[in-house]
């Protein structure tokens, strides 16, 4: 194989030096390696460079992709670089630019990158954060990154839990908790909201509720949770013989960014000893901006939060986290001492993390946090969040100002939801979709920025959710003015 970065190696054997050296098939030299990860960096740091002057948006369809990279894997290998490039070239720059300036389509994010090597070095290190036996001083990052989070959301010395693969999974082991904590009845039940995320309803049926104990509740003219609709619901449903064992919370719905009435839901669940789950993988981060404590107040009285540092706390894929108020739970219900790993239990104080979800082969997500912060410190993190909160309520002034822009909901934890409507033309609300979706077309063809739409009890809504670090008031603004005017142009 050669891997020297370069090409052939003259026409030798290109094992001969590797065997001389006594490498395996699949090691390489120092230099090929810190050659490899030289051009590595060195490409990604240019891409982010010039990343602002790109379009946020670049991918093509199937055929065009089969073509390109449709092949069985080579017998032998090819230069490592040349490898790199096509990587480079052909495959990485078909994405949604989430780390855009200009992204404000479904949840951006934009990593740091401390957090970025962070994940190059958990690979490089090969740390598997499964028990503490295997990964000590990771295992015990990740507790110390959890009592962060913990600090910030107000929860108790009692509270711990585990980092995910994101809030899917968090939601995933949240139920099982829920439902151990309940006492595994017959027929299980849980509630959420018609705007919550289809996780929560997925992560249901993993566990096993079935298709009719999963429930949506109906929300308010502000897109939050009826307390009246859930309270007759759950009474509903207890009658016909169900037994609620979760309801789940919206910290940061993700249509609006809408957030549930936590304390009502927390007395609710309190009165009805049902287990309350905050879906805060989107809005969870706000509480570091005061503001975004003040709207999440009440979320400490949960039993369980679900966050996802993969969004807005800057980190890159994946990285989510849950965190249970009473952290034994968690341990009661996913430990399980088996023969093939009694070396690792080490008792008090030095848990295993598999011990508390899903996975036992865990990747250190931790350290991506722990670097990004230690590097930046928390007031960067503060500004950054608060910057989020602050282009999201420009935006919605503006909007209101705006003769061409209609809002539909106001800025709630950074999104904002408007459609293109124009004082006095009088439209329906079917041809207004038929407006929008052309606007939404053509912003997503003919313009840098990356936009995305959701449905709102049924209207056709072009929602902005902005939250990159890097996004200035102006790309925001250029990117009002271009909707308006391609709204302009399509009534
Ligand atoms: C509000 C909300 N909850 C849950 C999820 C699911 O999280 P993940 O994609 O990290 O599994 C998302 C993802 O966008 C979200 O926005």
């Amino acid at each position: 194989m050669d891997q020297s970065g370069e090409g052939g190696r003259g026409g030798k054997d290109p094992r001969a030096a590797d065997e001389a050296a006594g490498r395996s098939d699949l090691q390489m030299s120092s230099e090929a390696m810190l050659a490899l990860a030289g051009k590595a960096a060195e490409l990604a740091v240019a891409r982010i460079e010039s990343l602002p002057g790109e379009n946020a948006w670049d991918g093509d369809f199937g055929e065009g992709l089969e073509r390109l990279l449709l092949e069985q894997p080579p017998e032998n290998g090819r230069p490592a670089e040349e490898v790199l490039r096509r990587a480079v070239d052909d495959i990485l720059p078909l994405t949604t630019r989430l780390d855009h300036p200009r992204c404000f389509g479904f949840v951006p994010s934009e990593p740091t990158w401390p957090g970025v090597v962070a994940d190059f070095l958990a690979s490089a290190w090969n740390v598997n954060a499964c028990s503490w036996l295997v990964a000590s001083g990771p295992s015990q990052v990740e507790l110390v990154v959890l009592d962060w989070f913990r600090r910030w959301l107000g929860y108790p010395e009692s509270a711990g839990g585990l980092l995910t693969s994101g809030g899917s999974a968090a939601s995933v082991d949240a139920f099982v908790a829920a439902r151990e904590a309940a006492g595994n009845p017959q027929r299980p039940s849980v509630y959420m909201s018609d705007q919550s995320h289809s996780s929560q309803a997925r992560a249901a049926v993993i566990v096993g509720i079935r298709r009719e104990g999963i429930r949506m509740v109906a929300t308010d003219g502000d897109y939050r949770l009826d307390m009246k609709a859930l309270a007759r619901t759950v009474a509903e449903d207890r009658a016909a013989g169900f037994q609620p064992i979760a309801i789940c919370a919206n910290a940061g719905a993700p249509s609006t960014g809408a957030i549930d009435p936590l304390q009502e839901m927390a007395a609710f669940c309190e009165a009805e000893d049902i287990w309350l789950h905050v879906d805060a993988a989107y809005g969870g981060f706000a509480a570091l901006n005061r503001d975004g404590a003040r709207l999440l107040a009440g979320i400490e009285r949960a039993d369980s939060i679900g966050l996802d540092p993969h969004k807005w706390l800057f980190q890159p894929y994946e990285v989510g986290c849950l965190l249970v108020k009473d952290a034994s739970k968690l341990e009661d219900v996913f430990a399980f001492g088996t023969t093939v790993l009694q070396d690792t239990i080490w008792g008090a104080n030095h848990p295993n993390i598999n011990d508390r979800g899903l996975q036992l082969s865990r990747s250190f997500r931790a350290l991506k946090i722990w670097m990004s912060i230690q590097t930046f410190g928390m007031s960067a993190f503060r500004r950054a969040v608060s910057k989020g909160m602050e282009l999201s309520k420009r935006a919605e002034a503006w909007v209101q100002e705006s003769r061409t822009l209609e809002l539909l909901t106001p800025a709630s934890l950074g999104i904002v939801c408007m459609r293109v409507n124009p004082a006095g033309a009088g439209l329906t609300d079917e041809t207004l979709e038929d407006v929008n979706r052309e606007v939404l077309a053509r912003l997503f063809w003919d313009d840098q920025a990356f936009v995305s739409s959701t449905s709102l009890h049924g209207t056709f809504s072009l929602r902005l959710c902005i939250i990159n670090h890097s996004t200035s008031w102006d790309d925001v603004r250029e990117t009002l003015e271009v909707v308006e005017r391609f709204g302009e142009e399509a009534v």
